[in-house]
């Protein structure tokens, strides 16, 4: 059957060249693999630089903060001792805080819900209000930065497998979420926290907006966390500060 014989000779001579591109191509795409991950490896160790506040300050902040107020769920007081605070501490030139502590948003994330009021944001940092009077209860979110959760008023619970006693976070106390950890965890009745983070805030974003698109809808919300946290990001970088 000569028609067989042509087409498969044809199709001998098309492979050849095929093969070869098809080595140049993986060989490129591997090379390209290689250097993304040393950039984003080196990118990852150098992050440090660029961190303004730190854990262990802000816990003596909130710690003060419960000290000082006059009643032990007064989450007013305490949001205006701590943002006075940070602002007598950090010069206006240094970093960008938010003084309005009447912009709240709602969040839903990881199955639960609460507002925030968001103090400071960069690409580095971020350091918010969470809370809610109600109680919630969700999955933290996996994430790329680590976590520092200061309980102003209430309790928060948390429950990390395979120990299968329950934590529990007083006012006063920290839960420290280190990255790449996991767990389930409850604002009991009404809590309110200051959250820190520091590690790569932009990649937090995806799980503190996913709710919008797949459950609420709730754009309103989303347009004005987008808004605060862009505000705040691009007032942080026209100060150097990333
Ligand atoms: C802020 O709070 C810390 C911790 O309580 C305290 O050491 C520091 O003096 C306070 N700073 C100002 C300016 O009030
Ligand atoms: C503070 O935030 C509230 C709520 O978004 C807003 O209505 C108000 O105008 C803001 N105040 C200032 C001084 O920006």
């Amino acid at each position: 059957m000569p028609a067989t014989k042509s087409k498969s000779k044809a199709s001998t001579r098309s492979e050849e060249p095929a093969k070869g591109n098809f080595f140049i191509r993986w060989a490129l795409r591997a090379a390209w693999a290689v250097l993304a991950f040393t950039v984003l490896r080196w990118v990852d160790s150098i992050k440090e630089r660029w961190y303004v506040l730190d854990p262990e300050s802000l816990h003596q902040v909130a710690k003060a903060a419960v000290a000082a107020a006059p009643a032990p769920d007064d989450i007013n007081f305490m949001i205006s001792y701590i943002v006075s605070n940070l602002t007598e501490t950090y010069p206006e030139s240094a970093i960008a805080l938010n003084t309005n502590s009447s912009e709240w948003v709602l969040s839903n994330a990881g199955g639960a819900m609460g507002a925030m009021y968001i103090i400071h944001a960069s690409v580095t940092e971020y350091l918010i209000i969470f809370g809610t009077p109600l109680g919630t209860e969700g999955h933290t979110g996996l994430h790329t930065a680590d976590d520092y959760f200061n309980i102003l008023v209430g309790e928060q619970w948390a429950f990390n497998p395979p120990s299968l006693e329950m934590e529990r976070y007083g006012p006063g106390s920290v839960h420290h979420l280190p990255r790449g950890h996991v767990k389930q965890y409850k604002m009991h009745e009404g809590c309110f926290a200051l959250e820190y983070a520091r590690g790569w805030i932009p990649l937090m974003l995806p799980f503190g907006l996913a709710d919008v698109f797949s459950s609420t809808l709730d754009y309103w919300s989303l347009y004005h966390t987008v808004r605060v946290t862009g505000r705040e990001i691009i007032g942080n970088l026209l100060r150097g500060k990333i």
